[in-house]
């Protein structure tokens, strides 16, 4: 809050999957006041609960129903007194509109992948890296606006889970996942496809586990992937064998999470952000909701030790933690270390 007064923000690509993660999350936010919605052009003036396709496993919030879609004009956003910009737009369109937002002097927080690599902007996930969000200055804050982006979803549980234990040394990591079918959004694939079936290839996102997992914890492992979209509505699960440098136990491990802590306490940030749990049929894609805040634990089990390495299985929510959630919670990291709050 700035003055005491919330601060104003925007959401762009609002009625996708991602976007309505946003408008859920902000519509009662305790430091940022939901000020503008936009999406296609085709939605200007009519209101958010006529047009969008709500997606999400329980009711809109009634304070969103009645919000009207805006044009996708920085000017306007402007005037409306717009400081922050919650991007959920597909890459190919971010890429243009977002280095043009934070030449109007935005401050944006994007889940499209289209800006993650660039030097100058952090992949930030609280948790793991929120030294990174120095970064926004060699953008040239505060005299321009910034670009912060968080992870893929995938990336973004399995950066969670292994952030705390770094500390023993990561040689290789190998992971295989079962993404759920929000995670390539709203339509996304046809149930033809998806129904009844598995789908061993997911365009692009190996590669980005191993390019962002580097760059978001400055480590260097080898990574083994694949990446699997099976027919679940919500939570991405990921099975993971890491080997590290040291010997390392089990119970070094569930040491290592259970003392895992954000180092600010943020509106959306988990008390505890990786919760394990030893029942052997843990965790499930059903749970992909629970957790304080919804959605924003990540949630680990099945741990085991052959030789050298520790397996284990974790499920995030790709849509909250894994995006929308991810994003604000990088939001409310930057006003509270810059002061704005
Ligand atoms: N789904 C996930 O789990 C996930 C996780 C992490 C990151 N991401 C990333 O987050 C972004 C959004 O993903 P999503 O799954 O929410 O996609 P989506 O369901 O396809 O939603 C895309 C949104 O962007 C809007 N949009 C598309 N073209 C536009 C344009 N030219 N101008 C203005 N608005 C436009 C759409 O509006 P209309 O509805 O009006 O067309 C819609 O609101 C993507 O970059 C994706 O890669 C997704």
């Amino acid at each position: 809050m700035e003055g005491g007064k919330k601060i104003k923000v925007a959401v762009i690509g609002a009625t996708g999957a991602v976007g309505q993660v946003f408008m859920w999350m902000l519509s009662d936010h305790p430091w940022f006041e939901l000020a503008y919605a936009t999406a296609s052009a085709s939605r200007i003036g009519l209101k958010y609960a006529s047009t969008v396709h709500w997606v999400m496993p329980f009711e809109m919030p009634g304070k969103l129903k009645e919000i009207e879609m805006k044009e996708f004009n920085y000017q306007k956003m402007k005037e409306a007194g717009v400081k922050i910009v919650f991007s959920a737009l597909p890459a190919a369109v971010a890429s243009e509109a977002e280095p043009q937002l934070r030449a109007n002097g935005f401050y944006v927080f994007s889940n499209a992948a289209a800006m993650r690599y660039d030097k100058d902007v952090p992949i930030m996930i609280p948790e793991a890296n929120s030294e990174q969000l120095e970064l926004i200055k060699q953008q040239g804050y505060p005299e321009t606006g910034f670009i912060i982006t968080n992870a893929n979803c995938v990336t973004t549980g399995l950066a969670v889970a292994i952030a705390p234990l770094r500390k023993f040394g990561i040689k290789t990591v190998t992971i295989n996942s079962y993404q759920s079918v929000s995670g390539a959004g709203y339509p996304g694939l046809s149930s033809f496809d998806i129904t009844d079936n598995c789908i061993p290839f997911i365009k692009g996102e190996e590669e980005k586990i191993e390019k962002e997992l580097k760059k978001i914890l400055s480590i260097n492992p080898d990574v083994y992937a694949y990446t699997v979209r099976v027919p679940v509505m919500f939570g991405h699960l990921e099975t993971v064998w890491l080997e590290f440098e040291s010997d390392v136990e089990p119970d070094d491990v569930i040491k290592a999470w259970d003392e895992f802590k954000l180092s600010e306490d943020l509106p959306s940030g988990a008390g505890k952000p990786v919760v394990y749990s030893s029942e052997n049929t843990f965790p499930q894609p059903k749970y992909a909701f629970w957790g304080d805040p919804k959605g924003m634990v990540v949630y680990t089990g099945r741990l085991k030790k052959k030789n050298n390495k520790i397996g284990f299985v974790l499920l995030v929510n790709n849509i909250v933690k894994g995006a929308a959630g991810g994003s604000i919670e990088n939001a409310e990291t930057f006003v509270r270390s810059f002061g704005l709050v």
